[in-house]
């Protein structure tokens, strides 16, 4: 009788023991886990695209996705608008048939130099810094942005003369 409760007893700190070790097994992988985040990845806010004869004249759409950015070049300049539509953050379309960005959420229209002219957003697409990079190549900040409506449109830094 001693001997099976004895037997039992044993059985019991047993299971315990495995029940703890398996929690602080759990625990400590967990913590090893928080250790190491997870990779985001963020483009680069700062960056380079080309120089400027590789541009045509006209909106160029080849940094939309990767970077959310037109670059549009005109008869004497260059500038680089956001993608980020200035109703509710939607991201617009260039149809180039229109020659305007149409946002697909509530219709807001925009001209190739960002200027709103339909639909509710109350105000023109941003721009960002643009200048030149000791290699010649365009250099974009969008650390930095330009407001139409606020006057920043002549800063000399919201577009790279041609
Ligand atoms: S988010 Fe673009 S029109 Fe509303």
């Amino acid at each position: 009788m001693a001997d099976k409760s004895r037997r039992s007893f044993l059985e019991s700190v047993a299971v315990g023991w495995t029940i703890f070790t398996g929690a602080s097994v759990a625990g400590l992988a967990a913590c090893v886990r928080f250790m190491f985040p997870n990779d985001l990845f963020e483009p680069p806010t700062q960056f380079k695209i080309g120089p400027p004869e590789d541009f045509a004249e006209g909106v160029d759409e080849r940094f939309k996705d990767l970077n959310s950015i037109w670059v549009v070049k005109d008869t004497d300049k260059i500038v680089v608008l956001s993608t980020v539509c200035t109703h509710l953050g939607c991201t617009p379309n260039w149809l180039s048939a229109d020659l305007k960005f149409k946002c697909p959420c509530h219709g807001s229209g925009f001209y190739s130099t960002g200027i709103n002219f339909e639909g509710p957003a109350p105000r023109p697409l941003e721009r960002f810094k643009v200048g030149l990079a000791p290699d010649g190549q365009i250099l974009v900040d969008k650390t930095r942005k330009f407001q139409q409506e606020l006057g920043q449109w002549s800063d000399p830094d919201s577009f790279l003369p041609v």
